[in-house]
């Protein structure tokens, strides 16, 4: 059987993986600042992560949401200490497509209404409801076709608030990630998130906060939309939850009441991802990764905007972009071959950095002098 192919691929088989670096098959180091699509968190195959994923593993991996998994209570408590958000209730799911789907779909239940509000260039998942509120038509099938997703220009208040004008009392939820990282790393506006906050109060639409790729922890802030100081009624993470171990959630606020059967899952919250997930959390704690990623954030992006061959350096915490002009539109490719450096893109000529939250600084330097060089011998060449 051949595997069905829906990427084009790196032919580059990694074996082995610590901390912000990861191994092929012939033994190669490659410093990783890509995590995968976002997902290393606290780093690779961290000590903890392992242990205690492996006691866990000798003792139950899986039973069924039919009986009391106290793991799920402890994973709620700490997220709701170390997110801010204690009086939130959480749902357990398995990846960030699905932690989307059940947001809006909780919405749509809680108020009775049809209209989603996304914007221009989001991603927000494959499934149905999460990809027809995706800005980009490859992706979505005829039977995800819908009327019931407007689509708005990104950071566009005027807009945003034309369109509650006419039609706020048939929308549901307003769904908008804190920093848009397929989309090529666009930060939404403080006052673009309180304009959402307030329409929604105003007319009773549910805010939600994608926060799988730009939340815990990346932005430097638990979720990126904290920096608006507003909290949003539904916060959907996933990636960096569980650091490579499979889980997504939501968090919804307490006025957004729970009726039995609306949302359910079979693998949701089972004992290896909620372990894998507190691991995750008690090491950010003790690792103080949020101001790390402050810190190292601050670094990077400091050097990159001193580089004028680069523009438009932007992002929050440990989630940088940067455009890649034409003359050196090769960089990605060749710091991966020429330098063992892997970084992620967005199209059309994008350079996203999402690398491990315990960055160290000695890793960002060598970034920044590769980065130096291979734009010398590109000029030169
Ligand atoms: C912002 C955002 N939302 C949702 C998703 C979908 O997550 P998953 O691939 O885990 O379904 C992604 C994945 O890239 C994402 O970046």
């Amino acid at each position: 059987m051949n595997l069905f192919d829906v990427y084009p691929i790196n032919p580059i088989t990694i074996t082995k993986a610590k901390g912000s670096y990861v191994w092929d098959d012939q033994g190669e180091q490659y410093l990783d600042l890509y995590g995968g699509h976002a997902v290393i968190s606290i780093g690779h195959t961290h000590p903890h992560w392992v242990k205690r994923i492996e006691e866990q593993l000798n003792k139950i991996a899986f039973y069924s949401n039919s009986i009391k998994i106290p793991l799920q209570e402890e994973l709620a408590a700490k997220l709701g200490k170390v997110s801010g958000k204690e009086d939130y209730q959480l749902f357990l799911c398995n990846s960030g497509a699905e932690a989307n789907e059940n947001a809006l779909k909780l919405a749509s239940f809680h108020n009775g209404r049809k209209k989603i509000v996304a914007f221009n260039k989001a991603f927000h998942g494959r499934t149905s409801l999460a990809v027809s509120a995706t800005d980009n038509k490859n992706y979505i099938a005829p039977v995800n076709e819908t009327d019931n997703v407007i689509f708005l220009p990104f950071n566009d208040e005027a807009a945003l608030e034309a369109c509650f004008k006419k039609q706020g009392d048939e929308i549901s939820s307003v769904i908008i990630e804190g920093i848009q990282g397929v989309g090529g790393i666009n930060v939404a506006d403080v006052s673009f998130l309180k304009k959402i906050r307030s329409l929604c109060d105003q007319y009773g639409a549910v805010y939600i906060a994608d926060s799988v790729q730009c939340g815990y922890g990346r932005s430097g802030k638990f979720f990126s939309h904290d920096f608006a100081g507003v909290n949003a009624d539904i916060y959907s993470m996933a990636k960096g939850m569980g650091n490579g171990f499979p889980i997504g959630s939501i968090i919804i606020a307490p006025h957004i009441k729970p009726k039995h059967f609306q949302l359910g899952t079979t693998f949701g919250g089972n004992h290896l991802a909620c372990v894998a997930a507190l691991a995750v959390l008690e090491v950010m704690e003790e690792e103080k990764l949020l101001g790390n990623a402050v810190m190292m954030g601050k670094y990077l992006r400091e050097e990159l905007e001193k580089i004028e061959e680069i523009e438009n350096v932007r992002g929050r915490g440990l989630m940088i972009g940067f455009d890649v002009p034409e003359e050196i539109k090769d960089l990605k490719k060749n710091l991966l071959m020429n330098h063992k450096i892997f970084t992620g893109e967005a199209k059309p000529n994008v350079i996203r950095l999402l690398p491990s939250l315990g960055l160290k600084k000695r890793d960002a330097e060598m970034f920044i002098d590769a980065v130096k060089e291979e734009i010398e011998v590109m000029k030169v060449n």
